[in-house]
């Protein structure tokens, strides 16, 4: 440690003390952290995606993906020294509380960011590949309920997810920090049009195809006649958009519709928790030995 008590510099770390520190290109991937929309333009742009929070970053490094570079507030240098000694020739911007809040627009109340390069998306074939429960996002926009939504999907066994054209984005940082990182064990994939279009392919796959809805031809989670659907060996399951709910469209190309019965008479659940519930019960089962 140098004379003055200050900590001893991290191998390629880039001291931001002023706004005018702020300019450098680098730090491009960690501005407008607020603005989801505006995120979605950043991300594309730059490539990267933002893990927040140094569990959600030890899932992603342990996933495999590649940080471009760690953005650290001043008191988590212990707590990331491992980290960055791991990764050396990354750059490390640290810096005090008011400064890193001028540059992303919000209280790095978590202590840590990495801006990682954003994996090649999978074709829809590549995330089916091999699974038996699948889970699909019907324009579901909030990244609060999808990132909640991918965590019981990979708590509960699922094995793939398959989003639609205008559903959220899985690696926005909110929807990672959600997920707890689950998000990075869970292969996924955008469908290039409606779902109407890509169910036909499914079923070809072998799918039983169910879309969770309250509507009057609904199977009761809880009934017998659900069955088929439960012991189903490979099967996809559509969550409906926060406010309209399932497509007409989708809802009368699905083999069946299951609801979760609510006695009190209220109109729905929220959608992250009628899937914790659904996935609980359609989750995947042991098939009996022969
Ligand atoms: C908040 S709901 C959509 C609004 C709902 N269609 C309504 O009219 O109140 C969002 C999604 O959560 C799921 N959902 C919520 N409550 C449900 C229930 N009781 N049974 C089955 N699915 C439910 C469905 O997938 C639905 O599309």
């Amino acid at each position: 440690m140098p004379d003055d008590g200050a900590p001893a510099p991290f191998p390629g770390e880039v001291r931001l003390q002023s706004a005018a520190d702020l300019a450098d290109p680098r730090l491009a991937p960690y501005t407008t952290l607020t603005d989801a929309a505006l995120r979605r333009d950043v991300d594309a742009a730059h490539g990267v995606f933002l893990a927040e929070s140094s569990p959600v970053v030890r899932r992603a490094l342990d996933a495999g993906h590649a940080p471009r570079s760690f953005l650290l507030g001043d008191r988590y240098r212990e707590t990331f020294a491992d980290v960055i000694a791991a990764h050396p020739g990354v750059p490390v911007f640290t810096g005090p509380d008011e400064v890193l809040t001028a540059l992303t627009g919000f209280h790095l109340h978590r202590g840590a960011l990495a801006a990682m390069d954003r994996p090649a998306p999978r074709s829809v074939a590549e995330a089916l590949d091999g699974a038996h429960r699948v889970l699909i996002a019907e324009d579901l926009v909030d990244h609060t309920n999808l990132g909640a939504v991918v965590r019981s999907a990979v708590a509960l066994g699922w094995d793939a997810l398959l989003l639609t054209p205008r559903a959220a984005d899985p690696l926005y940082r909110r929807a990672i920090r959600v997920s707890m990182g689950t998000v990075f064990r869970l292969p996924w994939a955008r469908a290039d049009g409606p779902l109407e279009e890509a169910l036909p392919a499914l079923r070809a796959a072998g799918f039983a195809t169910a879309a969770l809805e309250v509507t009057d031809r609904a199977v009761g989670l809880d009934s017998p006649e659900l069955e088929p659907v439960r012991t189903a060996e490979r099967l996809a399951l559509v969550l409906g958009q926060e406010g309209p709910g399932v497509r007409p469209e989708t809802l009368a190309a699905v083999d069946a519709h299951v609801v979760i019965p609510m006695p009190a008479g209220v109109d729905s659940l929220n959608v992250a928790a009628a899937a914790a519930v659904a996935l609980w019960e359609l989750r995947p089962r042991d098939t009996p030995a022969a």
